[in-house]
């Protein structure tokens, strides 16, 4: 037995990071004897200057702890580590004592011993910029002279405005990028920590250390925004704050702040920023930039805070898996893979004043390098070579991109190219195979949509000039991001900010957020759409999902107040509804069923009933929110005010004999899984109807795609969500994999069968809304389904869906609650059988009840310590209960069945399998 997955805030190890409310701790068991935690006991020590032991500051005492969260009162003090320890006994009588982790405070509330500098603007006089001035960009440095040379521990406090990256002697201080990440700067500003021990340590022995730091422009004083206006958003001014703490093996201690002694040079970038990329000039070089010193200056306008950001990390290497001479001359390294970060390129043979260009895209159009569909963003990097040979690298830009168009490097190689796919660094926890390569491409498609869009900020895409935190996409799209990561400590940090936005909104979500500015606050925001139903709703929705998939409440006891302003906003403002009925709204954004025909943005599905339903869905959530954090009171108004939302989508939107007004898949959809009308069964006629009437092809947009195939397993019509899912023709979702798509497009024809663009608008080919299909393949194709009345997967409900054209489905989900694998595999019993079921699904031929096959299904599932599971297997005759030595069937009640007619298995931790004859087309 061992304990694993030792967690802090649901970050391993966390050095710095905010913890408003303390430490919630988090554990899993594996390979104990035992099923479930009899009583456990964590302790908590000090680590006084980082001492190996240190004075016990919290201990439980063995008592009933939760696993998924267990908050234990510390007395946290500032840049102070703790050690905690967790000790299991099972109800096996065993007993085991986890490592030792630990997290380390940060700064907290107390003062710095360091001051805000900055240094004068230096413009270049340019021609080439439209996107912002050209300027030097800075490097702070000062120059570290110790007192001792004896270092215990040394520690660096810092941030810098827009960005930063932070050297010793030259070398980079920690592997993040992109720091101090994209925030509401006008409401906090993020500073991280550092260990520098090693790094000082090192450069000590070659003389004195100088500790410097390069700043640029980033979200925080770089042109974003979709407006071509290259004002900054949120600054102007160059801004450094910088602690270092050195403390000696002798106990006393040294701080170097940031102050007017430091000195301030000009780097070679001449240009940064998020959309337009990065421009280098080396031969800059021989011009000296004499040192001035910094100068002090006001702090941000947005509060200094320990960080919530987890690191943004180069998490993926990329090589080219091609280098293309297009028909119209050009050379383009193709990656294979679209995905978003940075890259290094070997400079080699260009001579002084000799220029390269790099430009990046997405899709090639006639053979030929392509980026319109980035549209005023310039992805590109300028460098101006002073005839060395030698390694570029962006410092403060990404770029979304699979194909690169290299200019003026003749010999270029595919060896000279890297390239270094950055996300916010989580553990990858889900992961799931198919015996179908397409589906196993769709899956991974999902998976890079996501990868490329967790750039610190759930973002809409990576490429074009927006690379926003849209609240809608991150919406639909949590469950499936849950799915596949460890997103707790990501999703806080978005939802923090979301808090920030709401506060100074009078509790009205913007469409992005960070809003960057996008949002009014006076009473035009009703009417122009800087609030949406959907998206704004993200704020009960997200930190919902988050709780349901990880078991743990403290992510909606920090945002309990921000979903319950949200529900005010709505309701207070505006009682009969109207108003936002009325206004504009995203709606089921993209649906092909809209009056603008495909290629518009609106969907068909009326917008004032997404609005409603929407609402009484954020009501639900933050009543039932408030009843698990115990406000009786306020849960029971909030149920009340959700019953008279409903008779109010009833009023408006069904006849009193329950049929829908709304005549749109996606209407019907919400209806069933909102509970909206009063008789389901015309909701199940009325999307079947409507799927049938469009040639069982889909219409759904972003509200309703993420519902579809759920839907219709619920409905117990699996056979169209398959039909759906295997559909190679536009709309689907392997249309796009058939066009050789490696991520989720925006649009289901992003691209036209003959592979042109189709519009250049609004067209992203890395927009992972659509990727939510991942979902019901790992919940109702593999079968490995939450409970969704229990918290934190420590109850699966399995209810695999064989079907002969994925012909296996394997998931491994390392849960909250620990790790779940389960899945089948058909294998064809006569000859016949595996030809001729090809060919029927191929066409996607509905199980009629004729031409069924012989198979044998293989049907296994592990379960968890202290996890249970109910298992439906698939149409089981009768005689496979019968075998008593089964672990499996130790408890079925063959008095009970599912809803369609299946016994359930009643089963505990442990691993099970069974095999069976099964007739299927
Ligand atoms: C974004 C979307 C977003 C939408 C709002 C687009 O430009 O890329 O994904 O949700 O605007 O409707």
């Amino acid at each position: 037995m061992k304990i694993t997955h030792c967690q802090t805030n649901h970050l391993n190890n966390p050095v710095g990071f905010r913890m408003d409310a303390g430490p919630v701790f988090h554990w899993t068991v594996e390979g104990a004897r035992g099923t479930r935690q009899e009583s456990t006991r964590v302790v908590v020590r000090e680590l006084a200057q980082l001492a190996t032991s240190g004075e016990v500051v919290a201990d439980t005492g063995f008592a009933n702890l939760d696993s998924l969260a267990c908050p234990v009162g510390v007395p946290l003090k500032p840049r102070t580590r703790y050690a905690w320890t967790v000790t299991v006994k099972t109800n096996a009588g065993e007993m085991v004592t986890s490592d030792e982790n630990f997290f380390e405070t940060g700064k907290m509330d107390e003062p710095w011993q360091a001051e805000w500098v900055t240094t004068d603007k230096e413009p270049l006089d340019l021609d080439v910029f439209d996107r912002g001035a050209a300027e030097r960009h800075p490097v702070f440095s000062k120059k570290i002279c110790l007192k001792n040379p004896q270092i215990a521990y040394a520690r660096l406090y810092i941030t810098g405005l827009g960005l930063y990256e932070a050297f010793i002697d030259g070398k980079r201080i920690g592997d993040e990028y992109l720091t101090p990440y994209c925030n509401n700067y006008d409401a906090w500003v993020q500073y991280q920590t550092y260990d520098v021990t090693k790094l000082l340590t090192e450069a000590i022995r070659h003389g004195t250390p100088a500790l410097s730091v390069l700043l640029g422009n980033g979200w925080y004083k770089g042109r974003f925004g979709f407006m071509e206006d290259p004002t900054p958003v949120y600054g102007s001014e160059w801004k450094l704050l910088a602690e270092l703490r050195v403390t000696y093996t002798d106990g006393t201690e040294e701080v170097i702040g940031t102050d007017e002694s430091w000195e301030v040079t000009r780097s070679n970038i001449i240009f940064s920023n998020i959309y337009d990329g990065e421009w280098r000039d080396d031969t800059l070089s021989r011009i000296i930039s004499v040192p001035v010193h910094a100068r002090k200056t006001n702090p941000p306008q947005g509060r200094l805070s320990d960080r919530l950001s987890p690191p943004v990390r180069k998490m993926a290497e990329l090589h080219p898996v091609q280098l293309i001479h297009t028909p119209k001359g050009e050379l383009v390294l193709d990656l294979g893979q679209n995905q978003a970060g940075i890259w290094k390129l070997h400079v080699h043979g260009v001579k002084y004043g000799g220029r390269v260009h790099v430009q990046v895209g997405e899709v090639l159009q006639q053979g030929n390098f392509y980026r319109d569909n980035l549209r005023d963003a310039r992805a590109e990097y300028w460098y101006t070579s002073d005839g060395t040979d030698r390694d570029i690298e962006p410092h403060f830009t990404f770029y979304g991109y699979r194909y690169v168009k290299i200019e003026g490097m003749p010999d270029l190689k595919s060896d000279d190219f890297t390239a270094y796919a950055l996300w916010s660094d989580m553990d990858a926890i889900g992961s799931l195979e198919t015996g179908n390569p397409k589906i196993n491409r769709l899956l991974a498609n999902a998976e890079w949509g996501k990868r490329s869009n967790f750039i610190d900020v759930p973002t809409d895409c990576p490429q074009r000039n927006e690379r926003m935190g849209w609240t809608g996409d991150a919406e639909v799209f949590s469950p499936t991001a849950l799915t596949q990561s460890d997103a707790y400590a990501f999703y806080t940090k978005y939802l923090y900010d979301m808090v920030t936005e709401q506060r100074s909104l009078g509790g009205m979500v913007p469409n992005v957020v960070p809003s960057f500015h996008m949002t009014e606050t006076d009473d035009a925001a009703w009417d122009g759409a800087l609030a949406a139903c959907a998206w704004g709703d993200a704020t009960t929705i997200i930190p919902w999902n988050v709780y349901a998939f990880t078991g743990d409440k403290t992510i909606l006891a920090a945002h309990f107040p921000a979903m319950k302003a949200w529900c005010g906003w709505l309701t207070a403002r505006d009682a009969d509804g109207l108003r936002w009925m009325k206004q504009y709204h995203y709606g089921d954004w993209l649906a092909l069923d809209g009056p603008g025909g495909v290629d518009a943005v609106d969907g068909g599905t009326d917008t004032g009933y997404c609005a409603e339903v929407y609402l009484l869905y954020s009501l639900r959530i933050t009543a039932e929110t408030a009843k698990l954090l115990g406000y009786a009171q306020e849960a029971a108004s909030l149920e009340t005010q959700a019953g008279k939302i409903l008779d109010r989508i009833r009023h408006y939107y069904f006849t009193p004999s329950g049929r829908c007004a709304v005549d749109t898949q996606t209407a019907y959809l919400l209806a069933l899984r909102h509970g909206l009308s009063t008789d389901p069964a015309q909701m199940k006629e009325g999307l079947i109807k409507k799927l049938h009437a469009n040639g069982d092809k889909l219409q759904t947009g972003f509200i309703g795609t993420p519902l579809l195939c759920e839907i219709l397993t619920e409905i117990d019509r699996s056979d169209l969500a398959y039909h759906l899912l295997f559909n190679e023709a536009y709309p689907g979702w392997l249309y796009e994999v058939n066009l050789g798509a490696t991520t989720i497009w925006e649009r289901w024809n992003s691209l036209l069968p003959d592979g042109t663009v189709s519009s250049t608008g609004m067209n992203s080919y890395n927009h992972y809304s659509y990727g939510a299909i991942a979902t019901w393949i790992y919940e109702r194709a593999a079968g490995l389904r939450r409970d969704p009345s229990v918290p934190g997967f420590r109850k699966v409900l399995f209810t695999p869906l064989p079907d002969a054209r994925l012909g296996y489905a394997h998931a491994v989900y390392d849960s909250a609650a620990g790790k779940w694998e389960c899945g089948w595999e058909l294998t064809p019993e006569d000859a016949a059988a595996s030809m001729v079921d090809t060919q029927s699904a191929l066409h996607g031929i509905p199980d009629t009840g004729a031409d069924k096959r012989k198979y044998k299904l293989h049907v296994y599932l592990t379960v968890p310590f202290g996890a249970e599971a109910d298992v439906t297997l698939p149409d089981a005759p009768e005689s496979v209960y019968e075998d008593s030595s089964n672990p499996l069937f130790a408890s079925v009640d063959m008095n009970e069945s599912s809803s369609n007619g299946e016994k359930i298995c009643h089963v505990g931790p442990g691993r099970y399998e069974v095999s069976y004859e099964l007739h299927m087309v």
